[in-house]
């Protein structure tokens, strides 16, 4: 949700580098997109609608400055334009800022501020216009605390004023991390951004300011008081976070699940034992998340279910507030994303502590609010997912569910070697073949504008889940059922040819999935099944290994592979989804 990017150092080619670091960042916003930094004295300000990635950065050859802020924009309040995209400016155009997140008292501090004075239709722009009021009174750094005591909602801000330099910068709620390099400093959304300069960073904590001439001075927003920082090191590297040989982004970590989930699985044996121990010892569990990853939350329901014989119970995020009244101390609210930011799961995260409840975090992103907010937390180290399309942090985190049930039942070795075994298969199957024959599969239904996916039992979380990804991918009406529900209404949907996804395992349910199979078929569904073994009742077959219990990290696949090459072959960009960013900060 917005990428935002400052630089100040001794390289005087800031706005390439805030160019280029914006670029990393396209992924969490790219409807427009805007750079600000100080030319002889002046503001200098260039705002465009259409994306980042299509900016040059030799038009901003000849603009040297030491310092400058930038912003990739995915808009919430007014629309597209090039003057609602950031930085915002004050009437006066002596204070520039980028802000990704929400003032919720906006309208409030229009009406103080003059209406009139305000030329976008952002909330934004109040941001730049309070600092600039109280700049004519107090010095720049006063000047930014007081307009942030005046500020409702969550949002993490870069602040530029002309004639001063310095960059100051200030969160609640939103993420900044402060990359610290070598007489150099870059304050961004997430640390690709700056990975090809350096690995080093700060985390800036909500209500924390952090300032940054030469130095970096940190200042906790409540007491007004210097703040101390570890320098933390981070073991991610600059082409892990590129596309390397590959198309795109998906296809990329798509791929990369040969081997990322071995590393989730790949967890110290003690912490694991104390998490399954607090899990077993809570009163009252409860899993939670958004999107994909609250379809690993169910998938993890019925891995505790089948595995560890406990009952959880799974809320998507938002509609979490329907359980806050159940949450105790004794309560364990275990939380799954990838990005560590969600704002619907920050939110279930406050109820539970309100409440004195514990929080077990399963993240994907090292050191980010959700991880650092919760009592316990597991880093899946899946390394960076940038296409907007979860899919290698999604098999990672049911890995290490999965993993966590079996510990719960005193089973973790063995459900290390079962996973590890898993990872193998995939890296089998993954090859270059599977990927062609996916392809061809994509072809014959890419053109149907409605498909559906059944699943039972483990399976039927992965059929919401291969649902959730042709949606957001190929624009396809798809929907996940479960298996069983088809002839309670769904099946009415079913005509000759209608593409429908059956998720299979080689479990209890099977022959049950099998059946409904044919109920879709004898209505002329055209059947792909996704299975170890071949049915009759398959058009198309796409085979994956015999894995268990653990079918729903191998069935998920191939539909992640069907839905980019549906999208592919439509002619779209799968990394960049119409209406969709990466990382949901807001409500
Ligand atoms: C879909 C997708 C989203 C995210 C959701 C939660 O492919 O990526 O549905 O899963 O926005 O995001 P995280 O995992 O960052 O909390």
């Amino acid at each position: 949700m917005c990428g935002i990017f400052g630089y100040i150092g001794k390289k005087e080619n800031s706005l390439e580098i805030v160019i280029k670091g914006l670029q990393k960042l396209e992924y969490r916003g790219y409807d427009s997109w805007g750079v600000a930094t100080e030319i002889d004295g002046q503001l200098f300000i260039e705002k465009k609608v259409g994306k980042i990635s299509e900016a040059k950065t030799d038009d901003f050859h000849d603009k040297k400055c030491q310092f400058a802020i930038g912003h990739t924009r995915w808009a919430t309040h007014g629309g597209v334009t090039d003057i609602n995209a950031h930085p915002h400016f004050s009437s006066d155009k002596t204070i520039a800022v980028v802000h990704n997140g929400i003032i919720e008292n906006y309208e409030e501090l229009r009406d103080e501020l003059g209406r009139d004075n305000f030329i976008s239709q952002t909330d934004s722009e109040v941001v730049a216009q309070l600092i600039a009021k109280f700049r004519k009174e107090m010095s720049f750094k006063d000047a930014v605390l007081a307009a942030i005591n005046k500020l409702k909602g969550r949002y993490a801000i870069v602040v530029m004023n002309v004639g001063e330099n310095y960059l100051i910068a200030a969160r609640r709620g939103s993420p900044l991390i402060v990359g610290v390099g070598d007489g150099e400093y870059f304050l961004a959304s997430d640390i690709p951004a700056f990975l090809e300069y350096t690995q080093n960073v700060n985390y800036l904590d909500d209500d924390e300011m952090v300032i940054v001439d030469g130095n970096v001075e940190f200042i906790n927003l409540t007491t007004g008081r210097s703040v101390e920082k570890r320098l933390i090191n981070i073991d991610w590297k600059a082409e892990g976070a590129e596309k390397g040989e590959y198309d795109h982004y998906m296809l990329k970590e798509i791929m990369e699940q040969k081997d990322s989930i071995l590393r989730a699985i790949n967890q110290d044996t003690d912490e694991i034992m104390h998490i399954a121990q607090q899990i077993k010892k809570s009163r009252g569990c409860f899993f939670s998340g958004c999107g994909t990853a609250g379809k690993v939350c169910m998938a993890g329901e019925y891995f505790f279910s089948l595995i560890a014989n406990r009952h959880v119970n799974f809320a998507p995020a938002s509609e979490f507030p329907v359980y806050h009244h159940f949450l105790r101390p004794e309560s364990l609210l275990v939380v799954v994303s990838q990005s560590g930011e969600t704002a619907d799961v920050l939110e279930a995260m406050d109820a539970a502590k309100s409440k004195n409840a514990k929080v077990l975090s399963i993240v994907n992103a090292e050191g980010s609010t959700i991880a650092r907010q919760s009592d316990f937390s597991l880093h899946i180290k899946a390394g960076p997912e940038k296409a907007v399309a979860s899919t290698k942090a999604a098999t990672s985190q049911m890995a290490l569910l999965m993993l966590i049930a079996t510990a719960m039942v005193d089973e973790l070795q063995e459900g290390r070697r079962q996973l590890a075994e898993v990872a193998s298969k995939i890296n089998d199957m993954l090859n270059p073949r599977f990927l062609t024959y996916i392809k061809a599969v994509a072809e014959k239904i890419k053109d149907h504008e409605n498909c559906y996916i059944i699943g039972k039992a483990e399976n039927y979380p992965m059929a919401l889940e291969a649902a959730i990804k042709i949606q957001e991918v190929s624009y396809v009406h798809a929907e996940g059922f479960a298996a069983g529900e088809l002839k309670h209404g769904p099946i009415a949907l079913v005509t000759d040819g209608t593409p429908c996804i059956a998720l299979v395992a080689n479990d209890e349910v099977k022959n049950d999935t099998i059946n409904n199979t044919i109920e879709l078929k004898a209505r002329g569904a055209h059947i792909i099944g996704i299975s170890p073994e071949k049915h009759e009742v398959f058009d198309d077959w796409i085979k994956v290994p015999d894995v268990g219990i653990a079918s729903p990290l191998v069935n998920i696949i191939p539909t992640q592979l069907l839905a980019y090459y549906i999208a592919v072959l439509r002619g779209l960009d799968p990394d960049m989804p119409r209406n969709l960013a990466k990382s949901v900060t807001v409500k």
